[in-house]
C-alpha cells in the first residue's frame, strides 16, 4: 500500500485539474468567434435576454429539475445494488431476498425510464412553445423593417434567422442545458458514491481522467474536420442538383447531359469519399477511448484483488467482489458523461450565437415607422400630390430632385423616362416603403407621414411586371386571404378586367389548378389575374409598374380595354414603355435623372416638340417597320 498510495494521489490530483482546466478551455475557446460568425455581445446580456423567453416556463423548468434527481438517482444507485446482489450471491444465500433485490431493480428502472419520458415530454412542450415565440417575434419585426434596411440582408439569411437559428435556440432549453446540468451531476455523484465505497479505488479512476480527456480532444479535432467535410460534400451535391434540375431543360436542349453527368459524378464521389474518411476516424478512436475504459477496469481488478490497497482504511472501508463490482460500473457512468461534455459546451456557445444573430435582427430599429399622432383613413378620395420631394438611396446620391405634381381623385397620369430615371422610385415614395429627405408627399391634403402605414397601403393595389402567383386554383389567388367573396363577384371582377374569356375557356373554370408560380399560364394572363385580384379589394389608388411589358399585341388590346374600364374605379399611376398605353392619361410625366422635365396630356406634349416628341416619333416609325 504504501509505494502505491502517494501516485495515486498525484494522478488525482492531475486527473482533477485537467478536467477543470479543459472545461474551461472548452468554454472560453469559441466564444469569440462559432461557425464563422463573430461574436459581440457578452454572455451575460445574452443569457439575459433568453431567461426571457423562459420566463413563463420556470415552474416547470423546476420540475424538470426533480424529476431529473430521479433518473440520476437510478445512475447512482444501480451500481450499489448490483454489488449487493452479487453478495448475496456469493454468501449461502436466499432465493426470496433475491427476488426482492431484484424487483427492487426492476422498480428503479421502470421510475427512471418514466421519469425521463416524462422529462423528455415537458421539455418537448415547452421547446416548441419558445420556438414559435421566437419565430413570431423575429418575423414581426422583420415585417417591420423598411425596404431599405431589407435590401442590406440577403433573403438567404432572412430565412435562416427565422428558421434554423430559433431552433438551435429552443434545443438549447430542451436538451444541452438540460443534458449539461445532469452530466454535471452525474459526475459529481459518482464521484461521491465512489469515494463513499473506497476511497482508493476512486483516486485510481481519477489517475485516467487525464488520458480520456486527452482521447476525446484530439477525437473531437478530427471529428469535427471530417464532420466538415462530409457536410461541405452534401452541400456541393445538392446546390448542383438543384441549380440543374432547374436548368435541365437547358441542358437537354444543349445536347450537355453526358458532361453534367460527369460533373455530378465527381461530387459524388467526393462526398463518398468524406463520409469514408469520417467511417475511419471513428473507426479508429471509438475502440481506444474503449481501450481506455477497458484499462481502468483491469487496474481496478488488479489493484482490487491483489489486494495492494486492500489496508488502505477509511471509515472502515473494504475491497469485496461487490465493491469491485460497483467500481466497475461506476467506470463507465463516470467517464461517459466526461466525454460528452466537451460537445455540450459546443454546441452552447453554438445556441449562443444563434440567439446573438436572432438579437441583432431584433435591435435593428425600424425606419419607417408611425408617427405617435398618425391617424387611420377610413376612406380616400385618391389626391395626391407631391411637393419639392427629395430623394436618395444613399446620403448624398440624390435619386428624386425636387419633383412636384398633383394627381386629382380618380385621374390616371402616366410616368415615362428611360430606365433608372427614378419611376419606380416615385410609386414607392407613395405606399411610404422609404421615408423622404425633403418636402411633403400629401394624399387627400394630408402628410403621408401623418397616417398610419398600415392604413395608408390599404387603399393601395400594386400590379408589377413579374407576378406572383400563389399554388392553389384561379378563385384563391383572386381573393387571397379575404373571406366573404362570392363567386359572382369574382366573375365580376374578372369580366371588368376582361379575364373571363380565358378562364371560361378553362375546363375547370375558376377551380382550375394554378401550379407553382402560375407557370401553366401566359404572361398576359398572368398580368389579368393579377388586374381581377387588385380590383376586387376595390382600392382608391391603382399603381401599375411596367405591368403591360412582355405581353403580345393580342392581350395587349385586352389589357388596354381593362385599363380603360379600371380608371372608373380610382385615382390609377402608370408607368409603361408602350407609349400606346398610356397616351388617354390625363396627365403624362416625363421623368429625366430624377427631374420632371415634361408633362401635359399626348397632345399637348406633342405640340410642345420635346423629349416626348422624339420618344413618340421613334416607337411609331419603329411600329411601323414592324408592321411592313
Ligand atoms: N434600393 C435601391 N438602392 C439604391 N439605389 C437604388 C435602389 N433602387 C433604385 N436605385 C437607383 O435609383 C435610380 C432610379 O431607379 P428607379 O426608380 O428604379 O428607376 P426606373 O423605375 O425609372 O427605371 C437608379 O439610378 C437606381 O440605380
Ligand atoms: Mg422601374
Amino acid at each position: 500500500m504504501r509505494e502505491y498510495l502517494p501516485i495515486l494521489i498525484l494522478g488525482a490530483i492531475i486527473g482533477v485539474f485537467t478536467l477543470i482546466f479543459v472545461a474551461v478551455y472548452a468554454l472560453e475557446k469559441n466564444k469569440k468567434e462559432t461557425m464563422g460568425f463573430e461574436r459581440h455581445m457578452a454572455d451575460g446580456e445574452i443569457v439575459k435576454r433568453l431567461l426571457r423567453y423562459a420566463k413563463p416556463y420556470y415552474g416547470q423548468f423546476v420540475g424538470i429539475f426533480f424529476i431529473m434527481l430521479f433518473s440520476i438517482g437510478y445512475d447512482l444507485i444501480s451500481p450499489l445494488l448490483i454489488g449487493s446482489l452479487i453478495e448475496t450471491v456469493q454468501g449461502d444465500f436466499e432465493l426470496s431476498y433475491l427476488l426482492t433485490m431484484v424487483i427492487i431493480y426492476a422498480g428503479i428502472l421502470i421510475v427512471s425510464l418514466i421519469c425521463t419520458y416524462a422529462q423528455a415530454m415537458i421539455l418537448q412542450k415547452i421547446g416548441q412553445k419558445i420556438l414559435s415565440q421566437i419565430r413570431l417575434d423575429v418575423f414581426t419585426h422583420i415585417e417591420k423593417l423598411s425596404h431599405e434596411q431589407l435590401n442590406n440582408i440577403p433573403v438567404g439569411k432572412l430565412v435562416t434567422r427565422t428558421t434554423n437559428d430559433p431552433n438551435s435556440i429552443s434545443y438549447m432549453f430542451t436538451n444541452i442545458l438540460v443534458t449539461l446540468v445532469k452530466n454535471v451531476m452525474v459526475i459529481f455523484g459518482v464521484l461521491g458514491a465512489m469515494l463513499l465505497l473506497n476511497y482508493a479505488l476512486t483516486l485510481m479512476v481519477l489517475c485516467f481522467v487525464p488520458f480520456i480527456v486527452l482521447f476525446t480532444v484530439i477525437f473531437r479535432k478530427f471529428s469535427r474536420k471530417v464532420h466538415r467535410r462530409v457536410s461541405d460534400a452534401t452541400t456541393d451535391v445538392n446546390t448542383y442538383l438543384s441549380e440543374n434540375l432547374s436548368g435541365i431543360k437547358i441542358t437537354q436542349i444543349f445536347n450537355q447531359e453526358e458532361r453534367k453527368m460527369q460533373d455530378f459524378l465527381e461530387k459524388s464521389k467526393a462526398l463518398g469519399n468524406a463520409k469514408r474518411a469520417r467511417m475511419f476516424v471513428f473507426g479508429i478512436f471509438r475502440p481506444m477511448v474503449y481501450m481506455l475504459n477497458i484499462s481502468s477496469v483491469m487496474c481496478l481488478f488488479y489493484l482490487g484483488c491483489k489486494g495492494y490497497i486492500q489496508d488502505a482504511h477509511w471509515f472502515g472501508q473494504v475491497i469485496d467482489s461487490s465493491v469491485i463490482v460497483s467500481f466497475y460500473m461506476y467506470i463507465s457512468k463516470f467517464f461517459n458523461p466526461i466525454q460528452t461534455l466537451a460537445e455540450q459546451f459546443d454546441m452552447l456557445q453554438r445556441s449562443f450565437a444563434s440567439a446573438e444573430k436572432i438579437f441583432t435582427i431584433l435591435d435593428m430599429v425600424p425606419e419607417v415607422v408611425d408617427e405617435p399622432d398618425a391617424i387611420e383613413l377610413e376612406e380616400i378620395r385618391g389626391e395626391i400630390e407631391f411637393k419639392d420631394v427629395w430623394f436618395a438611396y444613399k446620403p448624398g446620391e440624390w435619386v428624386l430632385k425636387g419633383v412636384s405634381f398633383h394627381v386629382e381623385p380618380k385621374q390616371t397620369v402616366a410616368f415615362v423616362g428611360s430606365t433608372g430615371s427614378g419611376k419606380t422610385t416615385i410609386l414607392s415614395l407613395i405606399c411610404r416603403n422609404y421615408d423622404i429627405q425633403k418636402g411633403q408627399i400629401l394624399i387627400d391634403g394630408i402628410d403621408i407621414k401623418k397616417i398610419k402605414i398600415s392604413s395608408l397601403r390599404r387603399h393601395f393595389g400594386q400590379m408589377l411586371q413579374d407576378v406572383f402567383l400563389f399554388a392553389g386554383d384561379i378563385r384563391s389567388n383572386i381573393v387571397l386571404r379575404s373571406e366573404g367573396i362570392s363567386d359572382e363577384e369574382v366573375w365580376e371582377a374578372c369580366k371588368y378586367v376582361n379575364a373571363d374569356s380565358f378562364i371560361g375557356k378553362l375546363e375547370n373554370g375558376l377551380s382550375e389548378v394554378v401550379r407553382e408560380r402560375g407557370n401553366n399560364f401566359s404572361a398576359g394572363q398572368r398580368q389579368l389575374l393579377s388586374f381581377a385580384r387588385t380590383i376586387i379589394h376595390k382600392p382608391s389608388v391603382m399603381i401599375l409598374d411596367e405591368a403591360t411589358a412582355n405581353i403580345d399585341t393580342e392581350t395587349e388590346l385586352l389589357i388596354q380595354d381593362s385599363l380603360e374600364k379600371m380608371k372608373n374605379i380610382g385615382t390609377m399611376l402608370i408607368v409603361a414603355h408602350r407609349l400606346s398605353t398610356i397616351q388617354h392619361s390625363d396627365n403624362i410625366i416625363l421623368l429625366a435623372h430624377g427631374e420632371i422635365q415634361e408633362q401635359g396630356t399626348h397632345q399637348e406634349l406633342l405640340r410642345l416638340k420635346g423629349r416626348y416628341y422624339q420618344l413618340y416619333t421613334l416607337q411609331y416609325e419603329k411600329q411601323q417597320i414592324q408592321n411592313g
